[in-house]
């Protein structure tokens, strides 16, 4: 299997770091083609917990070559807050373990600056951004007024497109947010000197990872936050702002769509979402607070209480058909033990309307009701369960159940944060060692 998708198919939050991780033993090379320090990827290794925001997850396998492609927003403060911390804890991270793309855009203190008063303008109608400042940045590329790693490497420019820049940005956060300019010689002082820690890390990453390819190194492409946050495919304008699917490879690592030869999902056994907007399965009563209890449901990058709920069938549906997934990964499933009973989402009714899938074409998802199925809980802790015919019979018939529903073999569950919390479905069509 030498190219792998592996993408987050709900809200994001779906336990993707662990998942990569354990897929990265085999990989020769991890990617991320999107997305920024919004994401947080935690993984559990001999009881030390590890959360990567930009990093690939395949960091923490000494041999792997890993890499962040063109399509990644990329905040160079928060790229080196984090080689120091994982540096700190014996990991070494240098330009031969993990590359840069040279076309990546770059995440200026203007940015967070404009993503943090953004917020705060658009008052009730809030996206609840991580404030990390990367829609403003994809913003600029798309208005092409961005800076990408290429243009801070070169100081004539850099000094030029910021110059240029900044004029733009203090004017919006004097004029339109009544805020405090940044001043400019500081923010050039500071960004070229960063520029000069990241030139060792930079080059043409698409090249470095198609050469890999060919030469038949097994490539992973590790998809941030979850395909219903995708800017096209998402619950808009509550999503980010990158193409979080499969279909964010193309573009985002400069790799070709028909080189993508395995695709899965990652999800929980249940749903949960950070930020506002739709979420027609959540449970705001006392079973949803019993799952974020549970599940220890609150952000790795801003700390915030998840919202819970229900898994959702058509949703999942949905986002394994968008990217073509030829299975999947159930994540957490331990933490429904204890339910009595365990509501899965089957369908929606708006008014008199009813919808058997995803209801994508609605503008909003406003008055939009959830029809459910309810299946038996079980009590046993599953936490140290590792074969699939160990799980009690309960939450066999629960895990089947969904997968009929969905439509998409279920190829692995996960049991726990640690690496060996895994229960793998064996009899799965999709091959893969790990799996
Ligand atoms: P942004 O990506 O910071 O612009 O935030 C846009 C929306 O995506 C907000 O609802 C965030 O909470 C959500 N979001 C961004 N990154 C993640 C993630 O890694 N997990 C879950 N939600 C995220």
């Amino acid at each position: 299997m030498p190219s792998l998708s592996v993408f987050g198919a709900q809200w994001g939050d779906e336990g993707k770091g662990k998942i990569i991780d354990l897929l990265a033993r085999e990989a020769d090379v991890v990617v991320r083609y999107q997305g920024g320090a919004n994401a947080g990827h935690t993984v559990v290794v001999a009881g030390v917990k590890y959360v990567m925001h930009l990093i690939p997850s395949g960091i923490l396998h000494r041999d792997k070559l890993n890499v962040i492609g063109n399509g990644v927003a990329l905040d160079p403060l928060a790229l080196f807050a984090e080689i120091d911390e994982l540096g700190s804890r014996g990991v070494v991270i240098d330009g031969s373990n993990l590359r840069l793309s040279s076309g990546a855009h770059v995440i200026f203190e203007h940015h967070r600056r404009i993503d943090l008063a953004a917020e705060r303008w658009r008052g009730v109608g809030r996206i609840g951004t991580t404030g990390r400042g990367i829609g403003p940045c994809y913003a600029d590329k798309a208005a092409r007024t961005g800076l990408r790693i290429a243009d801070l490497l070169e100081p004539e420019r850099c000094r030029a497109r910021l110059t240029a820049a900044l004029a733009e940005k203090n004017a919006h956060l004097r004029d339109v947010h009544g805020e405090a300019p940044l001043d400019l010689d500081q923010q050039l002082s500071r960004y070229m000197a960063l520029a000069e820690r990241l030139a060792p890390f930079v080059g043409d990453t698409g090249a470095e990872v198609r050469a890999a390819y060919r030469a038949g190194k097994m490539v992973l492409f590790e998809g941030a936050q979850g395909a219903m946050l995708d800017l096209d495919h998402g619950t808009y304008p509550y999503v980010t702002s990158s193409s979080t699917g499969t279909n964010g490879i193309p573009s985002g690592a400069a790799f070709p769509a028909r080189w993508i030869e395995r695709v899965v999902g990652i999800a929980k056994a249940y749903c949960t979402r950070v930020g506002e907007g739709p979420f027609p399965t959540e449970d705001s009563g006392p079973e949803g607070d019993r799952i974020r209890e549970q599940g220890r449901e609150y952000g790795a990058t801003t700390g915030r209480p998840r919202r819970c709920g229900w898994f959702d069938a058509p949703q999942m549906r949905y986002t394994l058909e968008l990217s073509g997934a030829d299975g999947w990964v159930m994540t957490n499933l331990d933490v429904l033990s204890g339910f009595p009973r365990i509501k899965v989402g089957v369908g929606y009714r708006l008014g008199a309307k009813r919808f058997a899938e995803w209801p994508a074409s609605l503008a909003s998802f406003e008055g939009l009701e959830v029809e459910y199925e309810e299946l038996p809980g079980w009590n046993d802790d599953l936490t140290a369960v590792r074969e699939y015919g160990d799980l009690p019979a309960a939450a066999r018939a629960y895990v089947e159940w969904v997968e009929a529903r969905v439509g998409v073999p279920i190829v692995m569950l996960s049991v726990g944060p640690q690496r060996d919390q895994i229960i793998p479905r064996r009899d799965a069509p999709l091959v893969h060692s790990s799996v």
